[in-house]
């Protein structure tokens, strides 16, 4: 058959391969309000105005990292995303955040209208609020016992992430995870997150269950992403083997595990420990002050990549997907090759 008379019989497949992926996503697009069900992951420093309103308008969902910010900061970040999109988008708060009720309310005031609570279980007063004003609610769960509790609780929907994310993660890869809670939780939409970086993949979990997908990684360093150069540098040399975990040296000074770009930063971190070890081992220090010096240690050192580009001291968080990085795209180029990539599996499958 010529090439041309090829490519004409290949369409009406291709669109209904286009078709299947509608449906196999539609809970997710529903619930975001999206054409596609893909969200952006919140990234503290990188998903800003700019990263939030090109995912939504390429068709995706951003979602704004409030991170420390206080109240009037994210009432102007909202604000300004808002006159760059018309599109829905949502806001990642961290439960931790000493201002958290607040920041709920600013949300709720500027009309957000999904609000992702991370960094741990929400406080009961945080969920009421959500609810109360309206907004839907999603939530990080790393695990079925907590998915359950969480929807109970009224989580309208969850994010599970997997170990091989950017930035903090839990202990157990997206590949388990998915496989313990896909097939047992359908009450609400469940995305699915963690070292996804083609459109293959994305399907298969969609195939399991999942309404949608979240990527942070391929997003950071993206020409619309306002990340150093030097910091989507790194992303386009590294390999999925450089995204690792921060490493713990002592039982009795935890780290909260964060997976990023080995560095001089990440060397020297371990460096500190078996120092701040040995000092306390010497009765130098007590524990306390210990636990401090080490968790000061990475204080500021994210912004210190992502804004000032010093990708050797401060902090490159990346999934094992950076390997999948390899030339500078905009989001909307991404999102049209994760959700061509999709669709070409389904078409091959029907031959
Ligand atoms: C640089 C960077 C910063 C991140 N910061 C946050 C954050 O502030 N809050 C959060 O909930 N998740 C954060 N994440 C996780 C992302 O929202 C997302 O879930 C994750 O990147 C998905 O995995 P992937 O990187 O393999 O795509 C961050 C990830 C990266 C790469």
């Amino acid at each position: 058959m010529p090439p041309d008379i090829a490519i004409l019989d290949a369409a009406p497949a291709l669109d209904q391969a286009r078709l299947k992926l509608d449906r196999l996503w539609a809970r997710g697009t529903a619930f975001l309000g999206s054409r596609v069900a893909i969200m952006g992951g919140a990234m503290s420093w990188v998903s800003e105005r700019h990263l939030v309103s090109a995912i939504s308008n390429a068709g995706g969902f951003g979602v704004i990292a409030c991170g420390a910010m206080g109240p009037a900061l994210l009432a102007a970040e909202i604000a300004a995303t808002q006159a760059l999109t018309q599109r829905p988008f949502g806001v990642n708060l961290i439960t931790m955040h000493p201002q958290l009720d607040e920041l709920v309310q600013v949300c709720l005031r500027a009309g957000v209208t999904h609000i992702v609570l991370a960094g741990g279980i929400p406080p009961g007063p945080a969920v009421r609020a959500v609810k109360d004003g309206g907004a839907k609610l999603i939530c990080f769960a790393p695990a079925l016992v907590l998915a359950r509790r969480l929807v109970k609780s009224g989580a309208d929907a969850l994010v599970i992430e997997g170990s091989e994310a950017g930035g903090h993660i839990g202990p157990v890869s997206l590949t388990v995870l998915a496989q313990e809670i896909l097939p047992h939780l359908r009450d609400v939409p469940v995305f699915v997150a963690g070292g996804l970086g083609r459109g293959e993949a994305i399907l298969s979990y969609l195939e399991m269950g999942a309404a949608g997908a979240q990527l942070g990684t391929r997003f950071a360093a993206s020409t619309d992403s306002i990340a150093h150069a030097n910091f989507k540098k790194a992303f386009m040399r590294a390999n999925a083997r450089d995204a690792l975990p921060s490493v713990q040296l002592d039982v009795r000074f935890p780290v909260i595990p964060v997976r990023g770009l080995v560095n001089e930063g990440t060397r020297r971190f371990l460096e500190v420990q078996a120092e701040t070890l040995r000092r306390f081992q010497a009765g130098e220090v007590t524990k306390e002050a210990a636990q401090l010096e080490i968790e000061h240690f990475w204080a500021g050192a994210l912004r210190r990549a992502v804004i000032d580009g010093d990708v050797e001291n401060g902090s490159v968080m990346a999934g094992q997907s950076v390997g999948m990085v390899t030339r500078a795209q905009s989001i909307a180029e991404i999102i049209e090759e994760l959700t061509e990539q999709a669709v070409l599996a389904i078409a091959d499958r029907a031959g």
